[in-house]
Order: C-alpha cells, then sequence, then structure tokens
C-alpha cells in the first residue's frame, strides 16, 4: 500500500510511485496541458474524409524535462483528434510500425462487424494495415479509439495508443455552447513510472498513481475568465475518478457517452469510470484574475490506494478578460425508448483474492469461439448487469448499441448524468443496473466487457450476435 509515502500537501509536488523504484519526485502544474491535435484527412469527398495513421513509438515529455517510450498513432500522445459528422463518412487506413499485434476499436461507434476492431481482428505488427470505414450514422457524441487486441490491449492502452473522435450533428452545432479555443476535449489517465521515467506495466497494477491530462502529468491550463466546455475522457485502464472543483463549486454536466443530454444538469461532483465520457461547462467568469483552482479526485481506486497522491489532476489559471455567457435549457430530445421485449441477466465477478488472475461474466471467462448471447435483429431488450464482487468496482460496455440506464439499484434513473445515452455504465461493489438497448442496423458479433481493461483481458468479456435467423 501507500506505507512510508508522506506527501506535503502544501509542497505542491508528490511522489510518483514507491520510492524504490519510482522517479522520485514529480513536480505538479509545472507543465501547461496541451489540446490534442486536431489530424486533417488526407483527402475529402462530400461523402466521405479519408484519413492515415501509422502506429508508432515515440518518446513523449509527460513528466517535466524526461523522455517515457510511447506507443502512439502518428507519434501524438496525447492521441490526435478526428472530427467526424454525423451522415459523413469517416475511412481511416491504420498501419502498425508497433512490436505487437492491434485491432483499432471505435468506442461508442455503431458500425458494422468488419470495422468494429474486435479483439481477433488483428492488424500484424511490423507492418500491417487495415482500412476501417465508419458511416456515422448515429447522433453526436465524443468517442474515442483505442487498442482492442486480445491480451494485448491493456498494455497497449496503457503504453498510448488511443485517440478522441468528436462526432457532430445540426443539433449540437446549432445551440451556442462555447466553441473554438473555449471548447476542450481533455483525455485523463493514470499510470506509473519507473525509475528511468519509463511507463512500468504489470496487469492490474494498483500503483499507478501518476495522473496525465492530454498526456502530461498534472498540468496547469490557462482559462479566460469565461464559460468552458471541456470534454472528457476517461482513458485510464482502471481509474475510476470522481471529479471536485477545489473551491466546492457547481459546474453544468451537459452531456455524457452518446452525447448531450435533454438538459444541463448542474452538479459539484462528476463521476467518471474507465471509458466513459462526460461533456461539462465551467464558467470561470465568477473567478478574479490570479485565481487558482484546482481539479481534484475525490476518490482512490483501492483502500489502500496512496490518497494524497491523487487528490489532484489538474490546475486551472484564471486570467482576464471576463465574459459572461449563459447555457441554453434545453439540448436535444433523446429518442424514445420503445418497449423491450427480452430480459437478460448478466453477473460479473472475478477471483478477488488476486491469486489467479480470473475474471467472468455470468461465471465464464471470455472464449473467442463461443458466442454467449444470441440476438434477434431489431430486438429491443433489458439487461439487468450485477457486480458481484464484494470489494472491487466493475463497468459494463456494450459495442455496437448506445443504450440507456433504466434504473440502479431499483431506483429510476430518471434525470442526471446517466439520463442520456449511455455505452458504459458504472457498477459499484454490490450494485446493479437495468438498461435498454435496441440491437439494429448491423448484423454480426460484438463484445460486451468490463471497460477495466486489465479485467477485460483477464476474461470478463463475452460475445452477443445480432442476427435475423436465430441460431442456437
Ligand atoms: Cu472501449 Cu470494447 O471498448
Ligand atoms: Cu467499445
Ligand atoms: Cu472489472
Amino acid at each position: 500500500g501507500g506505507a512510508g509515502i508522506v506527501v506535503p500537501a502544501l509542497s505542491g509536488r508528490a511522489r510518483a510511485t514507491d520510492p524504490a523504484t519510482g522517479p522520485g519526485d514529480v513536480p505538479q502544474f509545472q507543465q501547461a496541458m496541451p489540446v490534442p491535435e486536431t489530424l486533417e484527412p488526407t483527402f475529402a469527398s462530400g461523402t466521405t474524409a479519408y484519413y492515415s495513421m501509422t502506429m508508432k513509438e515515440v518518446d513523449s515529455e509527460i513528466l517535466p524535462g524526461r523522455l517515457t517510450r510511447v506507443r502512439t498513432f502518428n507519434g501524438s500522445f496525447p492521441g490526435p483528434v478526428i472530427k467526424a459528422v454525423s451522415g459523413r463518412r469517416v475511412v481511416i487506413r491504420q498501419t502498425n510500425h508497433l512490436t505487437v499485434p492491434t485491432s483499432i476499436h471505435l468506442h461508442g461507434a455503431h458500425v458494422p462487424q468488419s470495422s468494429d476492431g474486435s479483439p481477433m481482428d488483428l492488424i500484424a505488427a511490423g507492418g500491417g494495415t487495415k482500412t476501417y470505414t465508419y458511416p456515422n450514422s448515429q447522433p453526436h457524441a465524443n468517442l474515442w479509439f483505442h487498442d482492442h487486441a486480445h491480451h494485448h490491449e491493456s498494455e497497449t492502452v496503457y503504453r498510448g495508443l488511443t485517440g478522441l473522435y468528436l462526432l457532430s450533428d445540426d443539433v449540437e452545432q446549432n445551440l451556442d455552447l462555447p466553441s473554438g479555443v473555449y471548447d476542450v476535449p481533455i483525455a485523463l489517465r493514470d499510470a506509473r513510472f519507473d525509475d528511468s521515467g519509463q511507463l512500468a506495466y504489470t496487469m492490474n497494477d494498483p500503483k499507478r498513481t501518476v495522473l496525465l491530462a492530454n498526456g502530461k502529468a498534472w498540468p496547469y491550463f490557462e482559462v479566460a475568465a469565461r464559460a468552458y466546455r471541456f470534454r472528457l475522457f476517461n482513458t485510464s485502464n482502471m481509474r475510476f475518478f470522481v471529479l471536485k472543483l477545489s473551491d466546492g463549486s457547481s459546474f453544468h454536466q451537459i452531456g455524457t457517452d452518446g452525447g448531450l443530454l435533454e438538459e444541463p444538469f448542474e452538479t459539484a461532483s462528476l463521476a467518471l469510470s474507465p471509458g466513459e465520457r462526460a461533456d461539462i461547462v465551467v464558467d470561470f467568469s465568477r473567478y478574479a484574475a490570479g485565481t487558482t483552482l484546482v481539479l481534484n479526485n475525490a476518490r482512490p481506486l483501492r483502500p489502500d490506494d496512496p490518497v494524497d497522491q491523487l487528490t489532484k489532476v489538474l490546475q486551472f489559471r484564471v486570467a482576464g478578460p471576463v465574459a459572461n455567457s449563459t447555457l441554453p435549457a434545453t439540448l436535444r430530445t433523446l429518442p424514445p425508448l420503445g418497449s423491450a421485449t427480452v430480459n437478460r441477466s448478466f453477473e460479473l465477478s472475478m477471483d478477488e483474492t488476486g491469486v489467479t488472475q480470473d475474471a467472468y461474466i455470468n461465471g465464464r471467462p471470455y472464449d473467442m469461439d463461443r458466442v454467449d448471447t444470441e440476438i434477434e435483429y431489431g430486438a429491443t431488450e433489458i439487461w439487468t448487469v450485477r457486480n458481484a464482487s464484494t470489494r472491487l468496482p466493475h463497468n459494463f460496455h456494450l459495442h455496437l448499441v448506445q443504450f440507456r440506464v433504466l434504473e440502479r439499484d431499483g431506483r429510476p434513473v430518471t434525470s442526471g448524468p446517466e439520463s442520456g445515452l449511455k455505452d458504459t455504465v458504472a457498477l459499484q461493489p454490490g450494485e446493479t443496473v437495468k438498461i435498454q438497448a435496441t440491437f439494429t442496423g448491423y448484423e454480426g458479433t460484438y463484445v460486451y466487457h468490463c471497460h477495466m481493461i486489465d479485467h477485460a483481458a483477464m476474461g470478463m468479456m463475452a460475445n452477443f450476435r445480432v442476427s435475423r435467423s436465430r441460431v442456437r
């Protein structure tokens, strides 16, 4: 655990890891947080934008003054941003110059199986290529892409192979939300460094105690005294965040995994499990120039986490000038729910002693050759998902569809952050959620899994097949 680690609260420095193996103190709020680079298409027609990406290792300055080897798309750490619009296709040619196979999954996207980046659909190491086609036949949403190659995804995602994909549409564009330089995507994650400043990786590692925002350890971000839209992505393998501003003030959550909420939700705290996204608006116009404010994380991953190190994520530095703005009172209308005809239950569990590295859904570890759930094309289903672990959180992510959260522990979800379109839902120990989805658009085999990626790699993943003629 955190024995022997003392963090002086006011020093502005925190010890990164175990003194015996870590790089020592990592200064906080010394590096500016960059905004991830937007990738330009190599060619664009009226209907399609073409991109080309090369997966490769590069060195990146994550810790001030040190270089860390990372796995990237096009050398970008944090990963690049693709800006897409609904109804216009994106085609991406991926070339893998890493030393491990990859499979690139667009998380949250409604895509044919051939472009889903499923765990077994690999791009060979050392120069293999694959072209993914994304129809973008869904409303606006903050999506992201990441490696999904079975048994490699946990390490490869951890070493950086992620990118952001901002899908927009008229509904979103017609709203008066902060835009341009006031609309900032932020990829959050944790990491552990060894004494040479390199990423240390072991499966299911509880000691990833350095927090990164857009690829920098504990950065600062200078803001004008006005409203900002922050699109937050939890790209961590395992870490759950509960984010709060250091002065306790509230902000508005305007969106979740599958796009905007129906109306802004005012809150002082935001929970984000691995894979989840949140769109928030923070209004800095109430702060005098020169004010500093910290985005804190109020949740340790495990009871024995060295909490002190993890309380800070990112510092905001307010500069002038002041500009006032208002948020639209309504944001969008969600698609109608429809009525479900099928009910299923799922139980997430694992060996909590840590003796084996085994994890299960309904008592079975992932088997690529087994179809666990047969779904009739077009069906609307209610899935009851329970976290059977007594100590560990999990979450539940479905490919292909966006779903709705109907209930959490028997309480209906009618407003707030989970009332929008979701593709990943958090489950604290012992919790149960009911979700509803309609399986339409494509036939094919897809996965559902815990998005604590190490748990998925350990077996907490299963296949579902959507087909018109049901085979048993
Ligand atoms: Cu974010 Cu199956 O993935
Ligand atoms: Cu996914
Ligand atoms: Cu899990």
